[in-house]
Order: C-alpha cells, then structure tokens, then sequence
C-alpha cells in the first residue's frame, strides 16, 4: 500500500461531536495550506461523501470551490432540489447545475444489459463532468469524496476507488481528499457536526447508477416516473413509520413486464412494483426486513392508487445470497 494512503495508526475513531470538531478545525487548516488561493472543483452528487468534501471545503476556502450537480435523470424524487437548496442556497456555494436527463435518458434508450447500462451511465458522466470542467477557466484542484474503504477496496483490487475516476488526463488536477482516512461512520459524525441535513448524513446508500438499475432491462420514461414515485412512497412510509435509520437499505423495482388488473371496471395491462427492503452491515449478505404486514398493506394501498401505469405490488422476500441487492 501506497504510504500515503495509510490511515495513521495513532488515529483516535471519530464518534463524538467534540472529535468530530477537532478533526474539521485541523482539515480546514490543512485544505487552506493546499489549496492556497488555488480554484477547486468537486462532483456533488448529494451522497454523504460528496456532500462532507463539499461542506469542508465551504468552510476551507468558501467561493474557490466550484460544485457541479449532474442531474442524470436517475436521481430521487426531491434529490436535485435537495442539493440546490443545502449548497447553494443555505451554505451559498457557487453550485453549477446541470440538467442532463434528456442525455442520459436518450443515449440509454433501448439499451437492455445491466453491465452496458452502467457503461453507458458512468461514461455519460465523466463526458459531462468533463466539459463543464473545460468551461471554467484556471481550475487547478479536483476534490474527491473518496473514504478510507475505498482505499482499501481499491488495494484490494476489488473497485477502482476514485468517485470520478477516469476524467481526461489532459484535465490535470491536483486531487483533493480530505475524507480518505475516515470510515463511513465518521463521516457522518463529521457531516452532522458541519450541520449537514439528517436527510444526507444518515442518508441510505444509492448505487451510482441510482434508479437506472431499479428501471429493469431497457429504460423508459413512464417506467422510471413509476420506479421514482413509488421509491417516494415507500420512503416516506418507512420514515413516519420508524424505519428509516433502521431498515439499511429499501427502494422499489419495476421490471420490464406487464400484468393484467381491473380498474374502474375495465381491464388493465401495466406494471407490477416491487418492494425491497434489506438489512446487512457490508452489502455482501443481506437479510429481509420483516415489514409489518399493515404497513406493506398501506404501502400497497398507496401505490396502487397514486402511481400511473401499476396494478400489482409484491414483496421481494430474497436475501442475499442467493439473490443480489439490487435487481440487476
Ligand atoms: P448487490 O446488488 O450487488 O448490491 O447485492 C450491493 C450494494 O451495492 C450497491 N450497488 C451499486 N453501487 N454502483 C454503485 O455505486 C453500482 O453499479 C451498484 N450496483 C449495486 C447496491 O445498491 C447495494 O447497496
């Protein structure tokens, strides 16, 4: 392993707010000596990581940050809104946001293998990433949400760790990574004490595809609208219910398929949603959160009437192994 890369060994866990301070007073001093009066700029998905790196470099050097929000059209309901309301208006970050759904939607449109889906998804984003990169003028640093697992994953040769690797050489920044040392649950110690919304600190982990692997096979838009607003549903069901923090992970599918239903008397032909709700503590086991059955009624209940083209609900009862997490 690459020495710089090595958590030191003396380093005290960070899990109390007084630690959590400490360790931003002296990243803050530490990004200003780097950064001098140098441009910044950061990918700003709104996932945990990014969001910290985002914060601390705010406080750091404040208006040098530049943040880009890709909205690739496979985000949550109320994601990109989130992002521009946190960063831009309550933390006044300069926050480019780019709406490139039709991009990401047309270039996937027909493409059914789950592998070239995240190809084509992972390219996209770099491609775009890239060129609003070359919009801005004298950028000298690339900051990066990278943490300490992904050093060790990527040693591991298990992922390749840098959230935005693979941008054009030609580009040539200085990365900044002020988070590679920390665990997952530090930096959410971290992000709660940068005052960080309990929405995005404690936030459930989203696959860098996001809903684009939960639309199943070729993606649609009136199928994606389904997999959004029923994911909606669900996650607001689950956080007046109690469980969200508690259940690890929970989305809904909606595979490529139609089934027959009734509706105000007539036949119908649409799409089943599938409810998937899993705990683990790595992602590589998962067990089934055992919903209470009045609840998954409700839940049932709720999509069935509000989400177009549904007429079934299930609920995946899998654990992992045998079946994966996601669908595909
Ligand atoms: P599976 O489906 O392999 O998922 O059991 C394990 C965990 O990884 C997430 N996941 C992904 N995350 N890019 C990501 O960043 C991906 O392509 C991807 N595929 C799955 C999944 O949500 C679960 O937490």
């Amino acid at each position: 392993m690459n020495m710089n890369n090595r958590r030191p060994d003396d380093m005290q866990r960070i899990n109390t707010p007084q630690l959590a301070q400490a360790f931003i007073d002296e990243q803050i001093k530490e990004l200003r000596a780097q950064i001098g009066n140098g441009k910044v700029l950061l990918a700003l998905s709104g996932g945990v990581d990014s969001s910290v790196v985002a914060a601390l470099l705010i406080r750091a050097v404040g208006k040098q940050l530049t943040c880009v929000h890709v909205n690739h059209g496979l985000l949550r309901k109320g994601e990109p809104e989130q992002v521009i309301d946190v960063f831009r208006h309550q933390m006044n970050a300069n926050l480019v946001y780019v709406d490139a759904v039709d991009r990401f939607l047309n270039k996937l449109a027909g493409v059914k293998d789950p592998e070239e889906k995240r190809k084509i998804i992972g390219k996209e984003f770099i491609d775009v990433f890239a060129e609003e990169a070359k919009k801005l003028d004298g950028i000298k640093f690339l900051g990066q949400g990278t943490i300490y697992p992904d050093i060790l994953e990527s040693d591991a040769g298990v992922k390749a760790h840098h959230n935005v690797g693979g941008l054009p050489a030609e580009l040539n920044f200085e990365l900044v990574e002020p988070v590679k040392f920390l665990y997952k649950d530090e930096v959410r110690v971290v992000g709660k004490q940068l005052g960080l919304p309990d929405g995005m600190v404690y936030r459930q982990p989203f696959p860098g595809p996001g809903l684009g692997v939960r639309c199943v096979g070729a993606i649609t838009r009136d199928r994606l609208e389904a997999v959004r607003e029923s994911d909606a549903i669900l996650r607001e069901e689950f956080a007046k219910n109690g469980l969200e923090g508690k259940v690890w992970q929970y989305f809904t599918i909606v595979p490529d398929f139609k089934t027959t239903g009734i509706k105000d008397g007539k036949r119908t032909f649409e799409w089943p949603v599938v409810l998937r709700a899993v705990n683990s503590v790595d992602a590589t086991a998962a067990t089934i959160e055992q919903i209470p059955y009045e609840l998954l009624a409700h839940i049932t209940d709720r999509i069935l009437k509000e989400v177009k083209g549904v007429n079934r609900v299930l609920y995946d009862l899998s654990p992992k192994p045998v079946a994966t997490i996601e669908w595909e």
